[in-house]
């Protein structure tokens, strides 16, 4: 268990008779972030709940910070930071109370605990503010004073359940600045998110929940080898020129009204060469040429829900 941070042997739980969890096996290596992605309602919380101590798992073997959850759920505590998917953070009191409120459960002396709290103020740019009313603060403000609450303990491990969710754009990106930098300084990040985009960003590995189990787990570029999707599509601005690739080409898809063909390709450089080689050699000259590869918008629906995958619209804006 030495490099693992978090490992998970036949995770299961249920509420009633619905199963959320069905045999869940996840390892998340130390200093990396690893992202759980799923629909709404597929059991991420629930395991960031369970990994972190506050319920309880019906059944496996549960290894965080290399203590046994069954059986040493207080060591575990020590090692890990959670920021839950809903705020922590209490409105009626300022941002330096709310800080000093976590120094307090850390049972930092007063001394340690205001010069935490301060330095983790002046770190997420809340020092104008911390003497203000938490309810004041923006979407972005509290989320960033809910992480800055997380570290006062110093974690090893921290669970982010949803972190980014609501924030503008560049709020997210301010976010994944500061998740980076934790895990420069060797920190763990188990994150739960909504947004494909920022576990393609962030993620070192990505496990995808979908009916209670693990429906893929991998790189970001792992996964999205395992879904077909990747094409290169030639356009044409003169009908002419279209009917003749259509002949020279066969094997391809065709989208008659706009002009379009689809070549199924992996996108790497070998193949687009070998397409234009080829291209070239039959006289064919493409007035566009766009590349496809799937993103993780695609593995996303081709895993999850056994729902539609979605259509190829989105590529005709490209
Ligand atoms: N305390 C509870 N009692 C009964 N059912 C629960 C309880 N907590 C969660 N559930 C159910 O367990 C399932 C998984 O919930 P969970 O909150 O883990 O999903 P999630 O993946 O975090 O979803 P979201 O993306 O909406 O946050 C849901 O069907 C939910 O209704
Ligand atoms: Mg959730």
């Amino acid at each position: 268990m030495t490099n693992l941070a978090i490992a998970a042997n036949g995770l299961r739980k249920s509420y009633g008779d619905k199963v959320v969890l069905d045999g869940v096996d996840l390892a998340v290596p130390e200093g990396t972030i690893f992202s759980l992605l799923g629909p709404n309602g597929a059991g991420k919380t629930t395991a960031v709940k369970i990994f972190s101590t506050l319920i309880s798992a019906d059944a496996g073997v549960i290894h965080v910070g290399g203590h046994d959850l069954a059986t040493d759920p207080q060591a575990v505590r020590a090692a890990i930071g959670v920021t839950g998917q809903f705020s922590a953070v209490d409105g009626l009191i300022t941002g330096e109370e709310n800080m000093l409120l976590m120094a307090d459960l850390h049972h930092l002396s007063r001394r340690e605990g205001r010069r935490t709290a301060a330095e983790l103020l002046e770190r997420f740019d809340l020092t104008e503010a911390a003497k203000k009313p938490a309810s004041t603060y923006s979407g972005g403000m509290k989320r960033r004073l809910d992480i800055a609450m997380t570290l006062v303990g110093s974690p090893r491990i921290i669970f982010l359940d949803e972190p980014t969710t609501g924030l503008d754009p560049r709020s997210r990106h301010n976010m994944w600045q500061i998740i980076r930098e934790l895990v420069s300084d060797g920190v763990t990040v188990f994150l739960t998110t909504q947004y494909l985009e920022e576990a393609d960003e962030l993620a070192d590995r990505i496990a995808v929940l979908d009916d209670g189990k693990i429906a893929a787990e991998g790189t970001a570029e792992e996964l999205k080898r395992l879904i077909p999707g990747g094409h290169v599509r030639l356009r044409f601005a003169d009908p002419a020129a279209y009917q003749s690739a259509v002949l020279a080409l066969r094997e391809v898809t065709r989208d008659d009204e706009a002009l379009a063909l689809q070549l199924p390709s992996d996108g790497s450089q070998r193949e687009l060469r070998s397409i234009l080689d080829w291209l070239d050699s039959a006289g064919i000259e493409a007035d566009e040429l766009t590349v496809h590869t799937p993103d993780l918008d695609d593995v996303f629906f081709a895993l999850t829900g056994g729902g539609d995958v979605p259509d190829q619209s989105k590529e005709t804006v490209r």
